[in-house]
Order: C-alpha cells, then sequence, then structure tokens
C-alpha cells in the first residue's frame, strides 16, 4: 500500500516538475518601454545582420535584416505565452505554437491574438538606432 502511494506522489511531482519547467520556457511580459540604443554592424555579437533574413536579439527585442538598407526591430516575446519569435526573411514566426506576425508586428495568424511592439530603425553606415 505505501508503494502504491510512494509511486503515485511521485508521478505528481513529475507532473508538477514538467508544468514548471513549461512556464518557464514560456513568459508573458510587456515589451521594452523608452527604447534607445546604437548596435555596430560590423561587431561579432550582431555579425547575423550582415546577411539578409539574419536576426539578432539585443534587450528583448528582436533585430532583423530585410536587405542592406532595411533593419526591423519587434518586441521578442510572442504575445501568446511569451516565446522568442524568429525572422523567416519576411514574417516573424513563433516556434513554440505557431503564431506568424507580420513586418509591423500584426498577427497574420495564431494562437496569438495581439501585435508586438514595433520600434523605429535608423541606419547611419554602419550603425544601426533603435528607438521607440
Ligand atoms: S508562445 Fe505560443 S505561439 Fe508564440
Amino acid at each position: 500500500m505505501q508503494r502504491k502511494k510512494f509511486i503515485k506522489d511521485l508521478g505528481i511531482s513529475a507532473l508538477g516538475l514538467v508544468i514548471l519547467a513549461d512556464l518557464s520556457a514560456c513568459r508573458k511580459e510587456k515589451p521594452p518601454e523608452d527604447v534607445d540604443f546604437t548596435i555596430d554592424l560590423d561587431a561579432d555579437a550582431f555579425k547575423a545582420l550582415k546577411s539578409d533574413g539574419g536576426f539578432v536579439y539585443k534587450d528583448r527585442i528582436i533585430i532583423a535584416r530585410v536587405d542592406s538598407s532595411e533593419y526591423i526591430a519587434l518586441s521578442e516575446a510572442c504575445t501568446h505565452t511569451g516565446c522568442s519569435v524568429e525572422f523567416d526573411g519576411s514574417e516573424f514566426p513563433c516556434p513554440c505554437h505557431g503564431s506568424r506576425f507580420n513586418a509591423a508586428g500584426e498577427v497574420l495568424s495564431g494562437p496569438a491574438r495581439k501585435a508586438l511592439q514595433l520600434y523605429n530603425t535608423s541606419l547611419n553606415g554602419n550603425e544601426l538606432r533603435v528607438f521607440s
């Protein structure tokens, strides 16, 4: 009888750990406010932005390169449950549950229902400014 209870309790504990791990992977958070930073596109940390379709994350913002003259900056956290969105060259898909966002941050397909925050970008030589 005690063995049966032990196995049952063990199962409940394992389920709790799985739920906690899933919740920590997805976080809901407000998009960054009062954003104003500049990145050096020649820096190693941003080398992904040397190629069309490349993207990086900085300060909870995804910065993506459409082409050499067009960069997009959106809040990183998907508005569904907070996974980091990615960039596929034209849209921002979320790898967790399949939401998709356009270049303006608007929802193209759910389950997310709220847009990502769009930030301004300004390119000056190799310096890219991202600001709200
Ligand atoms: S976190 Fe669920 S679709 Fe993005």
